[in-house]
């Protein structure tokens, strides 16, 4: 996998329904690029056409489906987006920002849904080609909290953003979990403060894990 990938680096933002991800992730992504960086910024479950078709299904209130299923569904749309934008992305030898990846699967539908973590673990790996994040960025809120910034934000029905405060308080929890047993990767970030503080906390790990990359290679 290393070979396939390139030069390139993959960076994902993470975190529950209303954390500050798509905004970080966009205010990343100028600094970045402002700083040189060849960035390219993309999200799940989303980032190619077939993605946001899928995204619309997965999030349509109206539409019920099993657990299984949901996670297809969103399998899918990652295997899509790691052939058609990820990979040539990291190949070309850009700094790739996701807005969401494998971690969220793990999170809501192992966490959240109660899936099996294992078998999760497996169809992640199936549906990336083996791609995992070089760096993740985990946004830490209370589920309440960040619950009235989406309602704040949009009237629109959303499948799995409404669904109850115990599945997102369970969603939290796997999310802190699993930036527990993989500390080294998932990097936790405050994200209950102003966007402003966020984003100066995210930079600064962001940058430091650049001079790292770069006095390793
Ligand atoms: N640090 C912050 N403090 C207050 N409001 C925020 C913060 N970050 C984002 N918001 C607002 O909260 C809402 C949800 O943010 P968003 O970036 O869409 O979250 P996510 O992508 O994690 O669901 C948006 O209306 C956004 O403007
Ligand atoms: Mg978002």
């Amino acid at each position: 996998m290393a070979a396939e990938r390139g030069t390139g680096a993959l960076l994902t933002v993470e975190g529950g329904d209303g954390a500050g991800k798509t905004t970080l992730a966009r205010s990343l992504a100028e600094l970045l690029t402002a700083a040189g960086h060849s960035v390219h910024l993309t999200f799940e479950p989303g980032g190619t056409l077939l993605g946001t078709r899928l995204r619309s299904l997965v999030l349509d209130p109206e539409l019920e489906m099993s657990d299984w299923v949901e996670t297809w569904l969103f399998l899918a749309a990652r295997a899509s987006h790691v052939h058609d934008v990820l990979l040539p992305a990291l190949k070309a030898g850009e700094l790739v920002l996701s807005d969401r990846y494998t971690d969220s699967t793990l999170a809501y539908q192992g966490y959240g849904r109660g899936l099996d973590l294992g078998r999760l673990r497996r169809l992640n790996l199936e549906a990336t080609a083996g791609l995992s994040p070089d760096l993740t960025l985990l946004l830490d809120i209370s589920p309440e909290a960040g619950l009235a910034r989406t309602r704040a934000r949009s009237s629109e029905g959303d499948r799995i953003g409404d669904a109850d405060l115990a599945f997102h308080r369970r969603v939290n929890a796997g999310f802190r979990s699993l930036a527990s047993e993989d500390a080294e990767r998932i990097r936790t970030v405050d994200a209950s403060r102003d966007a402003a503080d966020v984003l100066t906390d995210a930079l600064q790990i962001v940058n430091h894990w650049l001079d790292g990359r770069r006095s390793a290679s």
